[in-house]
């Protein structure tokens, strides 16, 4: 075995000879200038700066020397590890802006090309005027409330006032849901919603309850067995119809601009006293007659176009409230209706064959 060697030259451990180190650079920085994408760049990062590199296992030998040679020689390896390390991010930087500008080159979008424009879906006009209708209530500060299209018999007739034997009901023509006798039915109207606002929300009460109605109708020109309908509730200490009168007043002109309305009285069993409105022709503005026909209101200077009244006090007793302390009135309008006389469209059965180009041309605004 040989002894200490106290002499030991650095020169002398092959790996970290100065030839060796200016070997190692010399193959690392050919070898970063061969690389010419970054994926080749990485692999020679492993090669000639990893662990594993001959710069890397040099610098281990550094520590088998002698303290007073580890100096010299540490400094060698760091200084040529130091010129490799930024040959590679030099040329990282290189490569990768040559990438970048290739690939900017290559996925270039040309945007004078012409494309295949695809045909825009547009809101149905019922969607779109149920939208505009709630929006006028909203802006009042009114609740928008929905309910159940499959009801209970009670909500939509019983609570009410539309007892089980009361003539009124006949009049609905009522789609029953099976098991016939267990009481469950398409709702008829959107009434039922007054009385599930009633019991489950605070009062005082201001909502507006649009929605899909059933009713076992023809299916023509001017019947739908699906239709829509918008029931309005107002609930609060010292209602009266004159309240009605304004808010009915209000949501016209809101929707056909400066129109009269007029009422005349009418029965409903869920409000007493009840009355039915009707809006000045917005066309022919009442003036109208065998020589001057109007299509809108055929010729009758008023439009029909929405049932109302001060609520019943037998609906709030149904509901739990006094009537003595809370009054409160009511209305219910039909949206499909509404439509076809701003509109125009002269039949209903254009509201549901799907045709998109209904929904485009009728533009519920159009007729303000
Ligand atoms: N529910 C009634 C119908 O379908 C419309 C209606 C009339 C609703 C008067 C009301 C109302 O709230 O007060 O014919």
């Amino acid at each position: 075995m040989s002894g200490p060697n106290d002499n030991f030259d650095p020169k002398q451990v092959a790996a970290l000879s100065v030839e060796a180190i200016d070997g190692f650079v010399a193959e690392a920085l050919a070898a970063v200038g061969a690389a010419t994408t970054t994926a080749e760049l990485k692999q020679v990062r492993l090669e000639h700066a990893g662990d594993r590199s001959p710069l890397a296992l040099a610098n281990r030998e550094i520590g088998a020397l002698p303290p007073a040679a580890r100096k010299d020689a540490g400094a060698r390896v760091g200084k040529a590890r130091g010129r490799v390390t930024e040959a590679i991010v030099t040329r990282q930087e290189e490569l990768a802006a040559q990438e970048l500008a290739a690939a900017l080159v290559a996925e270039r979008i040309d945007m004078t090309l012409p494309v295949e424009v695809r045909p825009q879906g547009a809101l149905h006009p019922i969607t779109s005027l149920i939208d505009e209708m709630c929006d006028v209530f909203v802006g009042m500060g009114w609740e928008v409330a929905e309910g159940p299209e499959l009801e209970a018999e009670w909500y939509n007739f019983d609570a009410l006032n539309l007892g089980p034997d009361h003539p009124a009901r006949g009049e609905q023509d009522t789609l029953w849901v099976e098991p016939m006798g267990a009481g469950k039915l398409m709702r008829t109207q959107t009434s039922p919603v007054q009385v599930r606002a009633l019991l489950t929300r605070d009062l005082p009460l201001y909502i507006v309850s649009p929605g899909k109605v059933f009713r076992a109708d023809e299916y023509d020109a001017t019947h739908l067995p699906v239709f829509h309908q918008l029931e309005g509730l107002v609930v609060d200490k010292g209602i009266s119809m004159a309240d009605l009168r304004g808010v009915l007043d209000h949501f016209a002109q809101a929707m056909f601009g400066e129109v009269t309305i007029r009422m005349r009285p009418h029965y409903f069993p869920f409000t007493e006293p009840s009355a039915e409105v009707d809006i000045q022709c917005f066309v022919c503005h009442g003036e109208s007659g065998p020589d001057k026909p109007c299509r809108t209101c055929r010729s009758e200077g008023w439009i029909e176009w929405c049932g109302c009244g001060v609520v019943n006090p037998r609906v709030l007793r149904a509901c739990g409230i006094d009537p003595e302390v809370y009054s409160g009135f009511a209305f219910g309008m039909g949206v499909d209706r509404t439509v076809m006389f701003r509109t125009g469209a002269p039949d209903l059965r254009d509201f549901v064959e799907g045709d998109i180009r209904f929904s485009r041309s009728a533009v519920v605004g159009g007729t303000r």
